[in-house]
């Protein structure tokens, strides 16, 4: 007997999907030219989540019946669910073809583009579908979206800002906008968002885990601690939840839990070097290296927006302003005379301080939205976005000056640093940099604020080495934590 649809229907309906996909494949045998059983069958194996199956059943369908646009899509569908992204994206233009601006078909092909790392084209293709179909609220977003993954975050906060007239009540609209309002240090604007988000859906665990970075910097240590569990009872290994967890509880006082949740991070995820990192800043077993360069370009990129407002009339951040003093006195220099390096330059704040003194002045950091924003300024020839011991590792040019102001504060070890600082230095040249200062014994701790100090001793010993000589050492308070001033040194090095 010839299976009908209504007989593999019913037992689709009834849950009976082994059965209905055997109906199915005897339906396509004995009626191989009908595009209905065809598509037919890639409904039932969409159901059983078998996209090879769905996708060559939806292939045999437009074989036979080229504008059926629903097997070019559920086409297009099946094979971004296998990854197979170009192909996904030829199977979309299809639909598009033969509807042009069908919001569906745009979203899911601008997601695919957006996956497949080509966030341009799918600027290209939502603006089309935005042109036909002008109050679409996910268009919108999804436009918005892939401007932030280009980094062009006022016009996404401007897409966003449409979406969310047009729809207010999406969740995950709220949560992309809160996301980009972030980047662009709107802070409370970004809390109104990710506040909005949870009471829509509250299973949006990202907005949790963001909503309680913002109660953390704002003081309000419960409420961070409540979304930091929020986000882990929906995402138990969740790393950054973990960390994030454990640094707040940290914040609290709370020593032993915040090592247990650092410890359950390194669990979940044993080749985490953040988590290493982390477990490392509560134990007195000896700290890596320097910062994991992935976490520094992270919390760098998310923190650039607000940095300078934040550091500087937050923290209250004077250490450029000094640096610059010091180097200018050392280096008793003419205006404009001076070849200058910037060590993890961030948004230029130093570059600032000593622009008046170069004639040439370049910049390295690893976070590109920080480079962004110094590139803004306008102060430095050049801008490396790089590692500094990367970049110092192959860089030929030589400096009359290098400085790093609040970045070894990342970097415990710096033999190496301060090796290859002295190979680039003209001679007579300066090494002008901020510490945060270790009274202890040991060279360098990483402190329960992921942190590192560095003794006077151990300064001394690796510039030593090195062949530079301690010129000079200010003691200084480098910023301001918890309403405490952190002790500091800022020194003057000089190769002879
Ligand atoms: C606290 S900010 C200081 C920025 C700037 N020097 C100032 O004083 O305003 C630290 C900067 O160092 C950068 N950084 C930290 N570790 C780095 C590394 N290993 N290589 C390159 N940049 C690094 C961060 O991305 C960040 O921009």
């Amino acid at each position: 007997m010839n299976p009908d649809a209504t007989d593999i229907g019913a037992l689709i309906s009834a849950g009976r999907l082994a059965e209905a996909r055997m109906l199915a494949e005897r339906a396509c045998g004995l009626a191989p030219d009908d595009p209905g059983t065809w598509y037919l069958r890639a409904a039932v194996s969409a159901e059983m989540g078998d996209w090879d199956d769905v996708a060559g059943c939806c292939r045999q369908v437009v074989a036979l019946a080229p504008d059926h646009t629903e097997a070019w899509f559920n086409l297009a569908v099946a094979l971004a669910n296998l990854h197979r992204h170009a192909e996904a994206v030829a199977a979309f233009e299809e639909v598009l073809k033969r509807e042009p601006g069908s919001a569906p078909a745009c979203l899911a092909l601008a997601s695919c583009l957006k996956k497949d790392g080509r966030p341009e084209a799918a600027i290209e293709v939502l603006g089309r579908a935005l042109s036909v179909v002008p109050d679409d609220a996910r268009l919108h977003a999804a436009h918005a979206d892939a401007l932030h993954q280009l980094g062009h975050n006022e016009a996404a906060a401007a897409s966003y800002a449409t979406a969310l007239r047009l729809d207010p009540a999406q969740a995950p609209i709220q949560y992309g906008a809160g996301c980009v309002l972030q980047a662009l240090g709107r802070q409370a604007e970004a809390q109104s968002c990710f506040e909005a988000a949870v009471r829509l859906d509250p299973r949006i665990a990202g907005a949790y885990g963001r909503l309680g970075s913002i109660y953390g910097d704002l003081g309000r240590r419960e409420d961070a601690l409540r979304c930091f569990e929020r986000l882990l009872a929906l995402e138990p290994t969740n790393l950054t939840g973990l960390i994030n967890y454990g640094f707040a509880l940290q914040v609290a006082g709370r020593q032993d839990e915040a090592a247990t949740q650092y410890q359950r991070a390194l669990q979940a995820h044993p080749d985490s070097e953040l988590a290493r990192y982390f477990v490392a800043t509560l134990s007195a077993e000896a700290p890596p290296g320097q910062a994991p360069a992935s976490y520094m370009k992270d919390l760098f990129d998310n923190y650039a927006g607000r940095f300078d407002q934040h550091l500087v009339e937050t923290l209250e951040y004077r250490v450029p302003e000094a640096m610059g003093a010091a180097l200018r006195e050392a280096a008793g220099a003419t205006a404009g005379s001076m070849r200058i390096l910037d060590l993890g330059c961030g948004t230029g704040l130093s570059g600032a301080a000593v622009q008046d003194l170069a004639c040439r002045l370049v910049g390295v950091d690893l976070s590109r939205r920080m480079l962004d924003v110094a590139r803004d300024k306008g102060i430095y020839d050049e801008l490396h976005e790089a590692e500094i011991g990367e970049f110092l590792a192959v860089s030929q040019e030589s400096f009359d000056a290098v400085v790093a102001t609040d970045v070894f504060v990342y970097i415990g070890d710096l033999e190496p640093i301060m090796a290859r600082v002295a190979a680039l230095l003209m001679p007579g040249g300066l090494f002008v940099f901020s510490e945060e200062r270790h009274e202890g014994e040991s060279g360098y701790v990483l402190r329960p604020s992921g942190r590192y100090a560095h003794s006077r001793a151990y300064v001394h010993a690796v510039a030593g080495a090195a062949g530079l000589v301690v010129e000079r050492i200010e003691d200084r308070p480098i910023r301001v934590h918890m309403n405490q001033p952190i002790a500091g040194d800022l020194y003057v090095l000089r190769r002879p």
